[in-house]
């Protein structure tokens, strides 16, 4: 059993994408272990992103992930950091095929819907910074 973080950010919040999402992840057999809703405080935001604080993009990743409430949550199951990633769809709406979140419900690269852990290693880093109290 592997575990990942996953963020519906503040645009598939505010769009009321969250069932749809959710449910396309529990079709698939994933489970949810942990859930909330918040607002993103702007320390949790810079952590998160801490890898890319380089990049030209940063300040607008952060602004945008605290736009907005999201919803945060852990699932669970086989293989779940790369079950997770295919259902999202590439990282970039425009490569992302029909039928995975990315492709069906974004179409610009800031405003992708959907947050996924990219690895085993950053999954645990990323689900103890939005779930301490978890485990
Ligand atoms: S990934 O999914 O982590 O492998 O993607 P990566 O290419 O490393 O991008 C990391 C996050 O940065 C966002 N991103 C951008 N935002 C705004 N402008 C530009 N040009 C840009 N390029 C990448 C991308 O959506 C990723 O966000 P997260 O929340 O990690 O999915």
């Amino acid at each position: 059993m592997e575990e990942t973080l996953v963020l519906i950010k503040p645009d598939g919040v505010k769009r009321q994408l969250c069932g749809e999402i959710l449910s396309r992840y529990e079709r698939k057999g994933l489970e949810i272990k942990a859930m909330k809703l918040l607002q993103t405080p702007q320390e949790l935001a810079e952590e998160h992103y801490a890898e890319h604080k380089d990049k030209p993009f940063f300040g607008e990743l952060v602004d945008f992930i605290t736009s907005g409430p999201v919803l945060a949550f852990i699932l669970g199951g086989q293989n779940a950091v790369a079950s997770v990633r295919a259902i999202n769809g590439a990282t970039n709406p425009l490569d992302a095929t029909p039928g995975s979140i990315r492709g069906d419900y974004a179409l610009t690269l800031d405003s992708n819907v959907v947050h996924a852990s990219d690895s085993a290693e950053s999954a645990a880093r990323e689900m103890k910074l939005w779930f301490p109290e978890y485990k």
